[in-house]
């Protein structure tokens, strides 16, 4: 649970995917050991990472079936596609059913092979329903990811709020540790309009810098199936924003862990 973190935001589309994937190809840049679990019944991270959901022997559904061992969590996890620092808790269709459900179950599962891993990053889905608030539970971290649109903004109230209930009710480790913007114009009085609104909601501290551009590379690495690292100089500074992230993110999960 400690070295876990949530990647969330209600709205779809933001980012959550991009960011969790962009910190795991920085982390492997690293030489550090990453477990993304794909929350998501849409399993986008599962797809990108190399495997097809609908092809996966086991995926993140089966073990909250029930009380899964060490083992058995072990045996659903795959080694990406990308790197052997890289290993995916696939997500399949079958999620979509634990909509209701036990809000513990997720984090039993993980907690089991935790320490295999320098950190845990869970995608989760667009909404703040059961498979997010499991996430929560599973997870010391919350990072949401945002972008600086007015759409954007809107319903980031309503995160903030279902990570404060969590807390309260689940998981009293639980804590915002930042928020990510994603797709930030090179020029756009518009997002700096947004992110001083941002700033005054969520404070100026829970703003991780850098943020990460909006750039055709990010979308062509997603649909290419490839970590960001891949594409060199092509991506420079997306790389070396998530470089930075990734090095902030670390020193966050490592200080809470002390
Ligand atoms: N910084 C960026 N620059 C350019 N394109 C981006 C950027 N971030 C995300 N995208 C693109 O936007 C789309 C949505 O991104 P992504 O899938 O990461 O969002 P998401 O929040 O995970 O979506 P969902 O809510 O469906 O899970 C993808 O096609 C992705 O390639
Ligand atoms: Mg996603």
């Amino acid at each position: 649970m400690m070295r876990t973190v949530a990647v969330l935001n209600q709205k779809g589309g933001v980012g959550k995917t991009t960011v969790t994937l962009g910190l795991a190809s920085a982390a492997a840049a690293a030489g550090r050991r990453i477990l993304v679990v794909d929350a998501d019944p849409q399993s986008a991270s599962t797809w990108v990472l190399g495997h097809d959901p609908a092809e996966i022997g086991g995926s993140l559904a089966d073990l909250l079936d029930d009380e899964p061992t060490a083992d058995d969590v072990r045996d659903t996890v795959v080694t990406s596609a990308w790197s052997d620092l890289v290993h995916i808790l696939p997500g399949s269709p079958r999620l979509q059913e634990y909509e209701r459900g036990s809000k513990k179950r997720m984090r039993r599962a993980i907690d089991l092979v935790a320490a295999d891993y320098d950190v845990v990053l869970i995608d989760c889905p667009p909404s703040l329903g059961t498979l997010t608030r499991s996430a929560l539970t599973a997870s010391r971290h919350a990072l949401i990811v945002v972008e600086p649109s007015a759409l954007g903004l809107r319903g980031i109230g309503g995160v903030a709020d279902a990570i404060d209930e969590v807390w309260d009710s689940t998981n009293p480790d639980l804590v915002l540790s930042g928020v990510v913007l994603n797709r930030v114009p090179a020029i756009s009085s518009e997002a700096e309009r947004r992110i001083d609104e941002l700033t005054r909601i969520v404070g100026r501290s829970a703003i991780w810098k850098p943020s990460v551009p909006q750039r055709v590379v990010l979308n062509q690495a997603i649909g290419e199936r490839r970590p960001v690292h891949h594409y060199g100089y092509r991506a420079s500074d997306p790389i070396d924003a998530f470089d930075r992230l990734w090095r902030k993110l670390d020193a966050t999960v490592r200080r809470a862990a002390d």
